[in-house]
């Protein structure tokens, strides 16, 4: 199975939550015999759709568009057996970025519509689509956050979206009194990784586990707060961090 990962966290490796949990699920992929490659948006030139839908009347399955999406991104989603979208939580959904790189799939459609029993559709052009598995983290401490962006994936993707691994409290996952609780959740991930592979879907086993509570909610708002009543007392007096226009530029 050829297994290409999409992350959209702005964040770099050592600091992404999105990364650490998206790279023990790969680590339980490959246990299972996938190949995997991991691709960072961030590190692409991915321009807003433009609603022209010349990727329907002129080019046929091709953006008109030239930038890494047309280039190089869309062809690696198109041969993956199984891509994964990783993404941040961003105010309950995903991201922009992988919002840009989802709405430039178009090309994937066909224009028609086609009733599909709970809602219409467009079918897709390509004989074979990739199937989706989608990874998202959170700070919140509740799976609650997730909703929206699960009701979206499964609009988007129907019986394409094999699994949805969901971690919330994901600001806490380096906190060490709480390693215990975190080794247990990342060892499903692993095995989660691993069932995806081999079966198309998470256990519900591996799922209790990859989602449980890192410690009593009331426990972890505490924390978070306290967290952030000392940063900002820290930061008293200090400019905020430099922004590199560089990278700006490069997404507008
Ligand atoms: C703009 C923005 C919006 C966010 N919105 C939410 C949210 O709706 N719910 C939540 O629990 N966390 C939210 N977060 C927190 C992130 O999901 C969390 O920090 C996560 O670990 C980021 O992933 P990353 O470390 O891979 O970048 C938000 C963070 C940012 C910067």
């Amino acid at each position: 199975m050829n297994l290409v990962a999409f992350n959209s966290s702005p964040r770099d490796n050592q600091t992404s939550k999105t990364e650490l949990i998206l790279q023990k699920f790969l680590e339980g992929a490959r246990q299972a015999g996938a190949v995997t490659e991991t691709l960072y948006l961030r590190e692409y030139r991915i321009k807003y759709c433009l609603g022209c839908f010349g990727c329907w009347l002129q080019n046929k399955g091709r953006c008109v568009q030239e930038d890494d999406m047309t280039g190089e991104l869309f062809g690696h989603f198109l041969e993956a057996d199984l891509a994964v979208l990783a993404t941040p939580l961003y105010h309950f959904n995903m991201n922009a970025r992988m919002k840009s790189f989802i709405e430039r799939t178009l090309p994937m459609m066909e224009p028609a519509f086609t009733d599909q029993g709970e809602g219409v559709h467009h079918p897709f052009r390509m004989a074979k689509v990739p199937r989706i598995a989608v990874l998202s983290v959170c700070a919140f401490p509740t799976d609650y956050n997730f909703q929206a962006l699960s009701l979206n994936m499964r609009m988007l993707f129907g019986h394409n979206l094999v699994a949805e691994i969901y971690r919330h409290s994901s600001e806490f996952l380096h906190i060490p009194p709480l390693q215990p609780q975190v080794e247990e959740v990342l060892a499903a991930v692993v095995q989660a990784g691993s069932e995806v592979v081999r079966y198309h879907q998470v256990s519900p086993e591996t799922m209790n586990a990859l989602t449980r509570d890192l410690a009593p909610r009331e426990t972890l708002i505490q924390m978070a707060n306290q967290f952030w009543r000392e940063e900002i007392e820290k930061e008293e007096g200090h400019s905020p961090p430099a922004v590199d226009d560089d990278l700006v530029d490069k997404y507008v």
